[in-house]
């Protein structure tokens, strides 16, 4: 059972007058992103395909980020009626490919897949909570804090799996921090870049990595406050077996936090050049 639904979003308390127009290609580029998730629970029935339950809560997961998708989707074409989210949508599913006929996780093992999507949620429920905090525009305050909601539940689901896994599997810790760190990398890879070309560029803009990476990272990465990045640390360092909070943690949030700072100025001043 989903925990809420698209039609119970108060779509007519929509307001054009507080749309950031900085905003809508964001909302655009996730949307992709976010419907494609059905493609990952096919690979994740694989990677565990004697484990009913796990299979079960994998669909059920599906679910709920196809209607991320579809609520931001929708959101957006009110935003910019001339955008055709379909139409964006089968364009991204037609160029990005999920590893879908893998029999075993990319991660090296179970623990590894489950920590990997531990990065992702605790990615996602920051970057909805920094959009939703930031956003006027009412709608998308409530999609995003719904949306922020699923993905910290998300986060736990993996969680709880991965600990099971761990038990079996004894990953050691700095095996784990090594998939944990190999995973946020990955957020500049092109599943993020091609969304954003999908989702703002012309069919007959030839897509490019680094502009795309640009554009979207810059963008994003300035609706963060210093306590999204602390909750995400913590969350990190708990899916990788450390203290969530202490000293250790919050050295690094603070750590995270000036990077992506330096990093944000650097993309946008790439992109002003
Ligand atoms: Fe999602
Ligand atoms: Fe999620």
């Amino acid at each position: 059972m989903k925990h809420w639904h698209i039609d119970q979003v108060a779509w007519d308390r929509f307001d054009p007058a507080k749309v950031d127009p900085a905003v809508v290609p964001l909302v655009k580029a996730a949307a992709m992103v976010e419907r494609n998730g059905t493609d990952y629970a096919v690979y994740l029935n694989r990677v565990f395909a004697d484990d009913p339950d796990f299979r079960k809560a994998a669909d059920y997961w599906a679910e709920e980020e196809v209607q991320h998708g579809d609520a931001l989707g929708c959101w957006a074409t009110l935003a910019d009626p001339a955008w055709d989210y379909q139409a964006a949508f089968a364009r991204y599913r037609a160029g990005y490919h999920l590893p879908l006929d893998a029999n075993a996780s990319i991660r090296g093992s179970r623990t590894g897949e489950l920590i990997a999507r531990c990065m992702v949620e605790t990615g996602t429920s920051s970057y909805y909570s920094a959009l939703g905090e930031a956003t006027q525009e009412p709608v998308l305050r409530e999609i995003c804090r719904l949306i922020a909601a699923d993905e910290f539940r998300h986060y736990k689901l993996f969680y709880d799996h991965m600990r099971r896994y761990l038990s079996r599997e004894r990953i050691g810790m700095l095996r784990r921090l090594k998939i944990a760190a190999g995973r946020v990398g990955e957020s500049e890879d092109d599943e993020l870049a091609y969304a954003w070309h999908c989702g703002n560029e012309a069919a007959e803009v030839a897509y490019e990595h680094d502009r795309c990476t640009a554009l979207y990272m810059s963008r994003a990465m300035s609706f963060y406050r210093f306590r999204h990045i602390e909750r995400g640390m913590g969350m990190i360092f708990k899916a990788v077996g450390l203290k969530p909070r202490g000293r250790l943690s919050d050295l690094s949030a603070k750590g995270a936090w000036r990077l992506m700072q330096w990093r944000q100025r650097r993309l946008a001043a790439r992109l002003a050049a």
